[in-house]
C-alpha cells in the first residue's frame, strides 16, 4: 500500500518524507491557493520544488475544463518533471483528455471520483490512478469506503491496472479501512498518518522501560 501525502505544504512534505514511509504527493487547486500560491510561473516552481523534496508520483491538477486547455497545461506540467502525474477531473473533456495522456505514456491521475461509474470510465480511459473522495462522502451520509469496495470489485474483475487512490482522508481509521479493503494507494493530511502511530499503551510502556533502563547503568 502506497502512502501519499495531500498538501501543498512544502515542511509537511519535508517532514513526511524524513519519516521515510511516503511514496508520493497530491495536491489540488485549494491545496495550493491555501498556500499563497498564485500565477502559473509561481505555480510551476512549486511543483518543481515539491519533486525536489519528495520521491514518487507527484500530482499536478490541471485548472481548465475544456479538453484543449487541459491537454496544453498537461503537457507543460508533465515538463516540470519526470515524476509529475496529470490530474484531471471527472468530467466528459477529462475523459478525452485521460485518453491522451496514456496514449503519449503521460501518467495521471482522474479526481473527484463520487461512483463507481465514474470509476470504470477513468479505467477504461486509461488512467493509472482514481481519487474517489472518501471524506466528502461521509460528509453527505453516504458510505465513502463502500465505493472502495465497489471499485476494488469491478477493477479485479477485469484485471485494470488504474490504481485506487483513496482521497480526502479525514481520520487514521479511514487510513486502517481503506488497508483492509484493499485500496492502492492513501493519501492524507500528515496529521491523520502521524495518529497511525499513537498508542497509549506505546506511551506508558516506553515510560516503564526508560525509567527501568536508568537502573540499569
Ligand atoms: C484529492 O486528491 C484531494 O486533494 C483531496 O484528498 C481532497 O480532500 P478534502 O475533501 O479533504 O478536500
Amino acid at each position: 500500500m502506497k502512502f501519499f501525502i495531500d498538501t501543498a505544504n512544502l515542511d509537511q512534505i519535508r517532514e513526511a518524507q524524513d519519516l521515510g514511509i511516503l511514496d508520493g504527493v497530491t495536491t489540488n487547486p485549494s491545496l495550493m491557493a491555501k498556500e499563497g500560491i498564485s500565477g502559473t510561473q509561481a505555480i510551476m516552481q512549486h511543483y518543481k520544488t515539491i519533486c525536489e523534496i519528495a520521491d514518487g508520483d507527484i500530482s499536478a491538477e490541471v485548472l481548465s475544463t475544456t479538453y484543449e486547455e487541459m491537454i496544453k497545461e498537461g503537457d507543460e506540467l508533465a515538463a516540470i518533471h519526470p515524476n509529475i502525474v496529470v490530474k484531471i477531473p471527472m468530467i466528459k473533456d477529462g475523459i478525452k483528455a485521460l485518453k491522451y495522456f496514456s496514449d503519449k505514456g503521460i501518467k495521471t491521475n482522474c479526481t473527484l471520483i463520487f461512483s463507481a461509474g465514474q470509476a470504470l470510465l477513468a479505467a477504461k480511459a486509461g488512467a493509472n490512478y482514481v481519487s474517489p473522495f472518501l471524506g466528502r462522502l461521509d460528509d453527505i451520509s453516504v458510505d465513502g469506503m463502500n465505493l472502495i469496495e465497489e471499485i476494488r470489485l469491478i477493477y479485479d474483475n477485469y484485471y485494470f491496472g488504474t490504481e485506487i487512490l483513496a482521497a480526502s482522508i479525514r481520520s487514521p481509521m479511514h487510513i486502517i479501512n481503506c488497508a483492509k479493503v484493499g485500496a492502492d494507494v492513501i493519501t492524507s493530511p500528515l496529521s491523520s498518518i502521524l495518529s497511525l502511530l499513537k498508542h497509549p499503551l506505546t506511551d506508558s510502556g516506553l515510560a516503564q522501560f526508560v525509567a527501568d533502563a536508568k537502573k540499569l547503568s
